[in-house]
C-alpha cells in the first residue's frame, strides 16, 4: 500500500486514530520545544497589530487559539481545516477557554479557501504546507486572501532532515526516510519554497531555521514517534516487526536517558509581491 499522510486523509481516519491525532497536536502545543518556535514567529506578527488573522489547515486549534489569548492580539481571527472532527475539537477548546467571541472556526479546503480577496492582515499555515495535496494551489490561495502590505506565514519541518539515533546505521536512515514519507505528502517542502514564491506573486520578506532537538530526555519526539510510526507499517514501507523493534529501542534509550532526536524547523514571513 502506498503511503498515507494521516492528515492529509484525516477523513478517512477512523474515530480512534482521529482521537490520537488531536491528542497529539494538542500535546505538542503545549510543549516547550514547540511553543518557543511559534512564539518567535507570533511575537513579530503582533508588532503590525493584524486586525484580521487566519490560519488555514488550524486543526483544533491550538496555534491560533494560542494567538488569541495574548493580551497584544485585540483583532479577531478565523481557522479553517478540512476535519470536522478537528473544527468540533477547536469550537469545544475556544469556548472553554473563553475565546470564542473573538475567533471562529469553520471546515474548508486550503485549496479553495471561501474567502473574498484581501480580507486578512495575516494568514498562517502552521505545519499544514508538508501535507496538502497541490502545494502550490495554497499558496496561492493564501497569496490572494491576504491584504496588500499583509503577511503569509508558513512554518513547517523539512522532514528529510529528521533523523532518530539508532545503533544500526542503515537501518536507522531507513526508519527516518519512513517515517518522513508515511507521514507527510511533501517531506522537503520547505527546502523547494525560495524557487517557488515568484510564480505563485508572494515574495520573502524574511525567514529563518530552528534546530529542535532532544538529548538524554524526549517529549516531542517521543510523541511524535508514538503517532507516526504506525503509519510506516500500514503503508507497507517496513514491515510491523521492524518498526515495532524501532520503536522499543527508542524506548529503551529515553529510559535511559541516552536518546538522541533532530528535525530542523523554518519559518517564511512573506508579502504579495
Ligand atoms: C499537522 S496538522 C496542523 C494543525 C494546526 N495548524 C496546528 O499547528 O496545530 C495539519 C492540519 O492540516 C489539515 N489539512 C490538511 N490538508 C488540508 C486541506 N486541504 N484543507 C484544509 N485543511 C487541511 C489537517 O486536517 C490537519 O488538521
Amino acid at each position: 500500500m502506498a503511503a498515507r499522510d494521516p492528515h492529509r486523509f484525516v477523513n478517512d481516519l477512523d474515530d480512534e486514530a482521529i482521537d490520537r491525532l488531536i491528542t497529539r497536536l494538542e500535546s505538542r502545543a503545549k510543549d516547550g520545544v514547540f511553543t518557543n518556535l511559534i512564539e518567535k514567529y507570533s511575537s513579530q506578527l503582533l508588532r503590525a497589530n493584524p486586525a484580521q488573522v487566519l490560519e488555514v489547515g488550524c486543526g483544533t486549534g491550538a496555534m491560533i487559539r494560542s494567538l488569541v489569548r495574548r493580551e497584544e492580539f485585540t483583532g479577531s481571527a478565523v481557522g479553517v481545516d478540512q476535519s470536522i472532527p478537528f473544527i468540533k475539537a477547536a469550537k469545544a477548546l475556544a469556548q472553554q477557554e473563553f475565546i470564542d467571541e473573538r475567533l471562529e472556526f469553520r471546515t474548508g479546503d486550503a485549496h479553495h479557501l471561501e474567502f473574498p480577496s484581501a480580507g486578512f492582515d495575516t494568514v498562517i499555515a502552521n505545519t499544514l504546507i508538508s501535507h496538502v495535496t497541490d502545494p502550490v494551489r495554497v499558496l496561492e490561495e493564501m497569496a490572494r486572501v491576504v491584504k496588500s502590505g499583509g503577511t503569509v506565514v508558513i512554518f513547517d519541518g523539512d522532514y528529510s532532515s529528521l533523523t532518530y539515533a539508532f545503533p544500526d546505521y542503515d537501518f536507522g536512515c531507513q526508519m527516518d526516510s519512513a517515517l518522513a514519507n508515511a507521514s507527510f505528502c511533501n517531506p522537503r517542502i520547505m527546502r523547494e519554497l525560495p524557487g517557488m514564491l515568484a510564480d505563485i506573486g508572494l515574495q520573502l520578506k524574511t525567514a529563518w531555521g530552528d534546530a529542535v532537538v532532544e538529548i538524554g530526555k524526549a517529549s516531542y519526539f517521543k510523541s511524535f514517534a508514538e503517532t507516526y510510526a504506525p503509519y510506516v507499517s500500514s503503508s507497507g514501507l517496513m514491515t510491523a516487526g521492524e518498526v515495532e523493534h524501532w520503536l522499543s529501542v527508542q524506548q529503551q534509550a529515553m529510559e535511559s536517558e541516552t536518546f538522541f532526536a533532530a528535525c530542523n524547523y523554518y519559518t517564511y514571513l512573506l508579502g504579495r509581491a
